[in-house]
């Protein structure tokens, strides 16, 4: 198994361009399944997750190869078999994304429940009951959901769905699933998230019609089919956000490209109480950090609150600022386990609930750790990358499920870190 060595206390200083968004990249794979006509899509990253969603996508007759230059083309010409299986599903929890548009498009889905997860339960059921919602009947047999819809012609119908939570890809299932039911769709306390808004200007393009995506209702009309489109991904906000905070935990001054700021209010609003100094050109973030960081206290909520895909990376900063932060997630419940690594690395931290105390120490020491899943990977890569001495960084498959190239984008920032295989 691969493994990321990184020799820290060297600080980062250069340009680097993110990546498409994988959160936004995956539902619009997805969306593929709803147009027998090619979805062409640009600025996608190469990591495993596009990989296995393209491959699950091939297991069901979709041409589907993965993306070279960023660019991808899907064509789901015909549906052969609508099953998403446990070996994929197990892999990806983003997998149950084609139970919506399968359903929509050939009136029936089975669909592989995805199990545990390391990060929280996670269930799916929020899924399960606006579909029904719709008209469809889902039973779960054998660990699989099998799903189905009113009859073979009709499909689905619209409905007033209001979610019990805020779930980001539920919402995206459902907008996809409404995009082609008979009537009209309202979802209420719907995901905000800018993925949310670009699928929906992906299936706007297609010809689906759908408002007010990016609020918390969004309503949409269904139609009798969907066409080809051309997409181009949005940047990856939290990759983004991962190398600003990587920043200012080892110092130094570096310019991320290709990015959207305006996704990021709520990471760059705390980069600068933490003393970065930030600023905005444009599609251009610049970030310069000097010294220890301010602590700084984060509390994760929904879009446009604190996301807690970036709660690791800030538990980092916080393990050696200049002082004590209280990190609290609210979105999974099981999503401190980067922090027993970090103590390893000599963090102060106590976990009471769902928060986490970090009284910061003035350096953290190199040791071996253990990623246990994308975003406490990206944590422990930024604490080694602050602590002395050299950090191995275990069961990488994780950041290779989620990070384009890390180690090389790193690399070209100064970093001293390279892979072992
Ligand atoms: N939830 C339910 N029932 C449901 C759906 C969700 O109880 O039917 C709960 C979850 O257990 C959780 C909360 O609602 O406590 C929010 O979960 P959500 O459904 O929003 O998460 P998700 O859609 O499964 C996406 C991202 C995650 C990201 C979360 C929160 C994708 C493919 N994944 O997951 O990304 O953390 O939203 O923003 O978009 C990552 O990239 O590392 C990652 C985990």
């Amino acid at each position: 198994m691969d493994k990321l060595r990184i020799r820290g206390g060297r600080s980062l200083e250069g340009e680097v361009r993110v990546s498409g968004a994988k959160n936004a990249a995956l539902p619009i794979m997805c969306a593929a399944l709803l147009t027998e006509k090619p979805l062409r899509l640009s600025n996608v990253p190469s990591l495993m997750d596009v990989r296995t969603m393209a491959k699950l996508l091939r297991q069901m007759g979709v041409a589907a190869e993965p993306p070279a230059d960023g660019r991808m083309t899907l064509q789901a010409a015909r549906i052969s078999d609508p099953t998403a299986g446990y070996d994929l599903v197990k892999t990806m929890r983003a997998s149950v994304l084609v139970l919506g548009p399968l359903l929509a498009r050939c009136g029936q889905a089975k669909v592989s429940l995805p199990g545990g997860c390391a990060i929280g339960l996670r269930p799916v059921d929020q899924h399960v009951k606006g579909l029904q919602a719709m008209g469809a009947t889902i039973t779960v047999e054998h660990g699989y959901m099998h799903a189905s819809a009113l009859s073979a012609d009709r499909g689905l119908r619209g409905a007033r769905i209001v979610m019990d939570m805020v779930t980001v890809t539920g919402t995206e299932n459902l907008m996809m699933a409404a995009t082609l039911a008979e009537g009209t769709t309202l979802i209420e306390n719907a995901a905000r998230e800018p993925e949310v808004l670009d699928l929906a200007h992906c299936l706007r393009t297609m010809g689906a019609r759908i408002e007010g995506a990016g609020s918390d209702v969004i309503r949409i009309e269904g139609v009798a089919s969907l066409g080809g489109a051309s997409h181009e991904v949005m940047p990856d906000r939290i990759e983004c956000g991962t190398y600003l905070a990587a920043t200012v935990a080892a110092g130094g001054r570096v310019r991320l490209t290709g990015t959207a700021p305006q996704t990021l209010d709520a990471t760059l609003e705390k980069l600068a109480e933490a003393g970065a100094q930030v600023r905005v050109a444009g599609t251009a973030i610049e970030i310069e950090s000097a010294g220890r960081p301010k602590p700084v206290s984060v509390r994760t909520a929904p879009f446009p609150g604190f996301a807690t895909d970036m709660q690791a990376q800030f538990m980092a900063l916080a393990c050696i600022a200049d002082g004590t932060a209280v990190i609290t997630e609210t979105i999974f419940e099981n999503r401190f386990m980067h922090a027993l690594e970090m103590q390893r690395l000599g963090a102060d931290i106590s976990i009471q609930g769902n928060s986490a105390v970090v009284r910061g120490v003035e350096r953290l020491q190199g040791a071996t750790v253990m990623a246990t899943d994308l975003r406490a990977s990206a944590g422990l890569v930024i604490a080694g990358l602050a602590a002395e001495g050299e950090t191995l960084v275990d069961r990488i498959y994780h950041l290779d499920r989620g990070y384009e190239a890390l180690e090389t984008k790193l690399g070209t920032l100064g970093a001293r870190i390279e892979r072992l295989r």
